[in-house]
């Protein structure tokens, strides 16, 4: 089976920039039918581009049901669309928007798509998390703790789907190329440079489609990520501790 046989319509939100654009742009190449979802105003490399806020049930529905009409069954759905919002604690506002945009569009999607592939036996869903979701932003307890929430989501939604064909990811990385980071203040910028590697979004989604070739489901394009999480699992304190002294020299 073909590259593009194989995919079926691919769906990207967020897809006007960074991480998004270039999923959009990998599942292209292979020769997918792709479409892009992003904020009304935004332009993507979608065949099919869809300016609404995924948020929005009514319009993410409305959106997935145009997409099939014209491109086809989903075969692939990328959930990537984030924000870098509420500094520090945050107000409630910011945790508003984190938990409206890192979980519940993520649980709008998983409704959309999700029945429609598993009668069909087969399908990807991608959730988009960060290495936040397993360790920690310092920087923004909204990020932190609504990444996490997508992390917990994705491992539901591949236990309720895994045995009818549909293969759940969670992708999981620490710094990227793209305008997120480059619009985070310098203590967040501080924050990601220490983790480690900046990855290019190119490198990022040639691991998500090998994840979907292999099977695998956390997708932690920097490998460290492994290593660092067994460790907080082995020993919460000896973690923290370290986080703190992190956090000091920063
Ligand atoms: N860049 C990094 O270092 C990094 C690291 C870990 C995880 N992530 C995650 O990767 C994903 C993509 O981030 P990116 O770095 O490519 O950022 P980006 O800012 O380049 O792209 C995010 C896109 O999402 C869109 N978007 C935001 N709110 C939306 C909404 N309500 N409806 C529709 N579209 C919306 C934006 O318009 C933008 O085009 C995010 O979920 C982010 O949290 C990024």
């Amino acid at each position: 089976m073909d590259a593009a046989t194989m995919w079926g319509a691919v769906v990207v939100t967020g897809g006007a920039s960074g991480i998004g654009r270039a999923l959009a742009e990998r599942f292209a190449a292979d020769g997918a039918a792709v479409a892009t979802f992003d904020l009304p105003g935004t332009t993507g490399p979608g065949a099919v581009h869809v300016g609404l806020d995924v948020t929005d049930p009514d319009a993410l529905g409305a959106a997935v049901g145009g997409v099939e009409a014209e491109l086809g069954p989903i075969g692939v759905y990328c959930s990537n669309a984030g924000i870098a919002a509420g500094m520090g604690l945050g107000d409630d506002a910011d945790w508003e928007r984190c938990w409206s945009l890192h979980t519940m569009a993520h649980v709008h999607a998983a409704r959309a798509v999700l029945p429609a592939m598993a009668e069909r036996g087969g399908g990807h869903f991608v959730v988009t998390a960060s290495a936040a979701g397993l360790l920690m932003m310092m920087r923004s307890a909204p990020y932190t703790v609504t990444k996490h929430a997508s992390v917990a989501l994705a491992e539901w939604l591949a236990v309720e789907y895994g045995d009818r064909g549909v293969s759940v990811h969670c992708l999981a990385p620490q710094a990227v190329r793209t305008p997120m980071v480059a619009g985070s203040d310098e203590r967040a910028r501080r924050e990601l440079e220490a983790a480690g590697a900046i990855l290019e979004p190119g490198e990022v989604a040639e691991a998500v489609v090998a994840a979907l070739r292999s099977g695998e489901f956390l997708i932690t394009p920097h490998p460290q990520v492994r290593g660092y999480e067994a460790a907080k699992v082995a020993d919460r304190n000896a973690w923290l501790a370290g986080m703190r002294r992190l956090r000091g020299r920063l």
